[in-house]
Parts: structure tokens; sequence; C-alpha cells
């Protein structure tokens, strides 16, 4: 076995009756990396996540955490991983001090050691200051911040998180960020999903995406964009009136491909900058309000692996 494997995915699969959630995922994530699982809504990752944390367990295959086996080991992996769910589970009759305590009880945290512990979660989520309010008075930020802090409680090795900055405004998102990598920095293996592609992009060291249960594309951010080749995004903001006429036009062009219009602007892909562009304003000059090239993003990868319907 390959000791730099923390967690390994074999053939991992969960139906529920006759719908498979999660369909034969063969994965292996080293230690110390940030891992993005990303896919449309209904994909299948709470699910592969609930499996890990030993929350539910797998119909076929199975998966090992810290060499682990997540159904024979299910005390021991929950003992050392760190599970921060899509939604806050929270006990809103106690503070969130009592929260954290309460945790660390569970977890078998030595009485003296808890306070000690507490102080530095709650440091490290920048949540000090409200460590004698009641859940009903954290924002939802700080409610999911909270979450965090509990995780970590038990100082664990892994630590997954589901939609960890979903509903958060983009300072605690950055801080979310911040605080993933510095756990990264010290060693700490960590899942995550989003639906944020600039999130995956930046914090991911590899990514998976799946749909309908199975890994249809893995790699680092750069690996995974290189999948659209060389060719780069145009898009140009047309006159109302025009769209339906010139995106009509560009189908059977050779430098134009998947024509689309996109909210208001006009998008397509193309390995021959010149051409569509002097085609463009060539052609329609007085339609065409603005212009602009730009590299593709993770978020047209994703799309263009898992299309545009939508899956429930
Ligand atoms: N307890 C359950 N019983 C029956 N079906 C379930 C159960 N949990 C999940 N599913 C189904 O399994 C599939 C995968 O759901 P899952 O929650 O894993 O998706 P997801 O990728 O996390 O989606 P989202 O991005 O919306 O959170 C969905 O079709 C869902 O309806
Ligand atoms: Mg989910």
């Amino acid at each position: 076995m390959d000791d730099d494997v923390v967690i390994r995915l074999d053939g991992l699969t969960k139906k529920f009756d006759d719908l498979v959630a999660v369909d034969g995922v063969d994965l292996n994530i080293p230690r110390g990396e940030i891992f993005g699982l990303l896919g449309p809504n209904g994909a299948g990752k709470t699910t592969i996540i609930r499996m890990l944390g030993g929350l539910t367990h797998p119909t076929a295959g199975g998966a090992t955490v810290l060499g682990l086996d997540i159904v024979k080991d299910t005390s021991e992996v929950k003992s050392r991983i760190g599970v921060v769910p899509q939604n806050n589970v929270l006990d809103r009759d106690i503070n969130v001090r009592q929260n954290l305590s309460y945790h660390a009880k569970l977890h078998g945290i030595p009485a003296g050691d808890i306070e000690g512990k507490i102080d530095e979660v709650l440091t490290f989520t920048e949540l000090t200051a409200k460590r004698d309010a009641k859940i009903d008075e954290l924002s939802g930020g700080m409610k999911r911040r909270l979450v965090v802090a509990k995780a970590m409680m038990h100082s664990p090795e892994v630590l997954i998180l589901d939609e960890p900055t979903t509903g958060l405004d983009p300072q605690s998102r950055r801080l979310v960020w911040d605080k993933v990598m510095s756990l990264r920095d010290r060693g700490i293996t960590i899942i995550l999903t989003t639906h944020y592609m600039d999130e995956a992009d930046a914090l991911c060291d590899k990514i998976g995406i799946i749909d309908h249960g199975k890994v249809i594309a893995l790699g680092t951010p750069d690996e995974l964009k290189a999948q659209l080749g060389h060719e780069i995004l145009l898009i140009a903001q047309l006159k109302v009136e025009a769209r339906a006429r010139i995106v009509e036009a560009l189908e059977d062009k050779p430098f134009a491909h998947d024509v689309s219009m996109e909210g208001n602007k006009l998008h397509f892909r193309t390995d021959d900058k010149k051409a569509a562009a002097t085609h463009l304003l060539a052609n329609y000059a007085d339609d065409v309000e603005t212009l602009q090239f730009r590299e593709p993003s993770l978020e047209d990868v994703f799309i263009e692996l898992t299309g545009r319907e939508l899956r429930e």
C-alpha cells in the first residue's frame, strides 16, 4: 500500500432502491492535498462524504481513510476525521462554547484539554467574541465557521467539508479559504465540495468532477482546463434585435464552436481568433457593442463535461 494515500475509494457505490447515487468511484487522495469534488446538484457528492464519515454505509465497493475501513472501523474513522456537513448541525438550546464542549465530550477529549481546545478553534475561526453567544444570535457565516470549529475540536488528520462556503459573503469565503490552506500547510488532508468554480480553482490541488455518481474527469485545475484544448472563448455583447440572427448565421462557421447566448452575451469557442473577430466586425459592426476573448475557465470545463440540463 502506498503510505502517502490517505483516502482510498475502491469501487465505492451507494444505491437507494433503484437509484444509483454513487456508482463505482475509485479515487486515491494523497496526504496533505486539498481535493475538490465538483458536480451538479444530485451528482452524489454528499453521499460520498457521508459514507467516508461513517454516516451511511456503501451498498458495494468500499473505502479506507488513514488505512481504516469505513465500514469495519467506523468509530475509529470518526475519531480521526472532522466532517463539516452540508447543513449546519448545531444545538440551538446551548451557546457557542457549550456546542464545542459537548462535541468534545462526545469525541472523548480529556476534560482538562477541552477549554484550551475551544479557545484554539475559536481563535482559528475568528469567533472568540461570540464565545457565549446563542446560536440564533450568530449570522449565517458565523454559524458556518462554528461548524468548521466544531469539526476541528478533536484535531482531525483529515477534514471533509461539504460546501463550506455556500451562502457566505466574499470576506467570509476568503477567510475560510485562508483557513483551509493553513490546515493543508499543517499536513491535514482536505476534501471539499463546492459549487463555486473560482473556489475550486483557487483552492484545490486536484479536482474530481462527478456526475450521475461517476467520476467523469480528474486532474489539477490547469489539467482540466487544458482539456478544452487550445481554443479560447469569444464573448460579445450584441444589440438585442440582432442576437438571434447572428447566432444562427454563426452556426456553420468553421471558426465558431458551441455558439450560444449566455445571458445577454454571445459566446463561442474558437481556435482562430483573427477569423472570428474579423468576421464579426466585417459583417455586424453596428450590432457588436463589445467584444472580448478569454481563456477557458473551470466553469467552462464543468459545463462542457456535465451539460446544461438540470439534474433533478
Ligand atoms: N437518504 C436518501 N434516500 C434516497 N435518495 C437519496 C438519499 N440521499 C441522497 N439521495 C439521492 O442520491 C442522489 C445524490 O445525492 P447527493 O446528496 O449525494 O448529491 P450532491 O452531489 O451532494 O448534490 P448537491 O450539490 O445538491 O448537494 C440524489 O439523486 C439524491 O436524491
Ligand atoms: Mg450535497
